[in-house]
């Protein structure tokens, strides 16, 4: 399979113009250059990667390298829907791996990727915040607790066009909830567990 070429505008590359200019040709800003550019774009696209080896004058292989050692780069924009997994240590003695193993199955890609279709990303995180609850995930700003690997399909159904099993998703996880113990979770965090 073919990768997918993310494109960005010319006035995305007027702004990494300015951004190289702003730190000079010193080969040791590299990683810092690549921060700003993963915090503005989400993601290291490619064009920008050959900009920044010809404006520091140094091989592109050395620049993916770095792209690609560091977790905290990416090659591809997240996905519409950012999945997060905790593997803290409360989740991760509860079964996350699981979790994850299961959402690399369904969704056939690995943490750190996107979908082909740019709606889902998978991303491993250290902890959510409900510790408690684990395995914890979240899918944007909703919270998904005390999973099992059963649930990744059902959950993912509700973000996949065309959304026709929503409501009867939403209604299976009532039922779940109410089965399931409940614990504390931050009041700020909305919570839909599975
Ligand atoms: S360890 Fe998973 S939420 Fe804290």
């Amino acid at each position: 399979m073919s990768e997918k070429v993310f494109d960005i505008t010319q006035e995305d590359l007027l702004w990494v113009e300015e951004l190289l200019k702003g730190y000079g040709r010193k080969k040791e800003e590299l990683l810092q250059i690549l921060r700003d550019v993963q915090n503005r774009f989400g993601f290291i696209p490619m064009k920008v990667q050959i900009k920044i080896s010809e404006y520091l004058d140094i091989p592109l292989s050395e620049v993916y390298s770095i792209v690609t050692f560091y977790a905290f780069f990416s090659l591809k924009p997240k996905g519409k829907y950012r999945i997060s997994v905790c593997k803290g240590t409360a989740c991760y003695v509860r079964g996350s791996e699981k979790i994850i193993e299961k959402l690399t199955q369904y969704l056939k890609i690995q943490p750190g990727d996107t979908t082909d279709d740019g709606l889902f990303s998978i991303d491993i995180v250290r902890c959510l915040g409900a510790c408690g609850l684990g395995p914890v995930m979240m899918i944007n700003e909703d919270v998904y607790a005390r999973l099992k690997p059963d649930d990744i399909p059902k959950i993912i159904s509700k973000y996949e066009p065309p959304f026709k099993n929503y409501e009867e998703v939403m209604k299976e996880q009532e039922e779940i909830v109410k089965s399931r113990k409940r614990a504390e979770l931050k009041p700020s965090t909305k919570l839909v567990t599975a």
